[in-house]
């Protein structure tokens, strides 16, 4: 599954509308019904409507009804991780799930969505 995911990833990377930053990003997430799901980043002319490639795929997932996520892979030139919105949105969606992150060469890195957002605020801080 991860090496799909990893292809997955970097194959949604060459589809990112990315023409005023130029950094292209691809993100792949994987459900516990072994359905793979994958994004990209689309940028618009008004810069705050560009949707993150880690948001694309996993709205797409949830649109067509996944609700339990096993791995998300993020593929960008240079193995970078989340944007801080991103990382809440995992959160929410993922809970603790394994990422991997991967550039362009190939080399991958090891976190996890507990490791890139701490003490994350979630559902559970909403109730008294
Ligand atoms: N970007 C993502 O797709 N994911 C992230 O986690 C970081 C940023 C995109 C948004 C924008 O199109 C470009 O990368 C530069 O910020």
């Amino acid at each position: 599954m991860q090496s799909k995911l990893i292809e997955a990833a970097r194959n949604a990377r060459k589809n990112a509308y990315a023409i005023y930053s130029d950094f292209h990003v691809g993100a792949a997430v994987g459900t516990s019904s072994g359905k793979i799901f994958q994004g990209c980043n689309v940028e618009n002319a008004s810069y705050s409507l560009t949707m993150c490639a880690e948001r694309t795929a996993l709205f797409s997932a949830i649109a067509a009804g996944e609700k339990e996520f096993t791995h998300l892979v993020v593929a960008t030139e240079n193995g970078v991780s989340p944007c801080g919105a991103c990382r809440q949105v995992i959160w929410e969606l993922c809970g603790d799930i394994p990422i991997t992150l991967v550039d362009e060469s190939g080399v991958c890195q090891e976190t996890s969505a507990s490791e890139l957002l701490p003490r994350a605020f979630g559902q559970q801080d909403l109730g008294s």
